[in-house]
């Protein structure tokens, strides 16, 4: 896991955009998701994208429309309603794994992104 100031220094180094093209590239594969697909709205798509943008802008050091929008994040009370067994976080993973393949950010950037998610993947595990 990295440590806090490699964490919020993230926005920093890619800026919003950055993040925002991950969390693109992550929603644009749910639809389509076998395991994915069922657990996420599909007429409210694009505001769960804002959602998790927003939280991870503010998670990498950026600014906080996050809080500001949904107020404290309490990210395990708001996954109670989905199951979250391993094949789910294992698939969450990969699909997360791929958005920030597609993303091309620079290396160091992305390995921070990539060990945060991971562990809060294994952090949601409720099922
Ligand atoms: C482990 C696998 C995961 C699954 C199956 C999952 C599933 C979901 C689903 C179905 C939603 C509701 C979509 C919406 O309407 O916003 C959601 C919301 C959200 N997820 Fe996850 N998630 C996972 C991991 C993560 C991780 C690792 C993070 C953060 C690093 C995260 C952050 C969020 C945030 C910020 C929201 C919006 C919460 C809100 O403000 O209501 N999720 N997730």
């Amino acid at each position: 896991m990295p440590d806090e100031a490699e964490i919020s220094s993230v926005c920093a180094a890619i800026g919003e955009e950055g993040i925002g093209r991950v969390v693109a590239a992550f929603y644009r594969q749910i639809p389509n998701d076998d395991l994915l697909g069922p657990l996420y709205p599909p007429q409210d798509l694009a505001e769960a994208e804002t959602r998790l943008r927003e939280f991870l802008i503010f998670r990498f050091g950026g600014p906080e429309y996050y809080l500001h929008h949904r107020g404290h994040p309490r990210l395990r009370m708001r996954h109670a309603p989905f199951p979250i067994s391993q094949s789910v976080r294992d698939r969450w993973v990969a699909l997360m794994d791929r958005a920030l393949a597609e993303a091309e950010l620079p290396a160091d950037t992305a390995a921070i992104m990539q060990a945060f998610l991971h562990h809060i993947a294994t952090f949601l595990l409720n099922s």
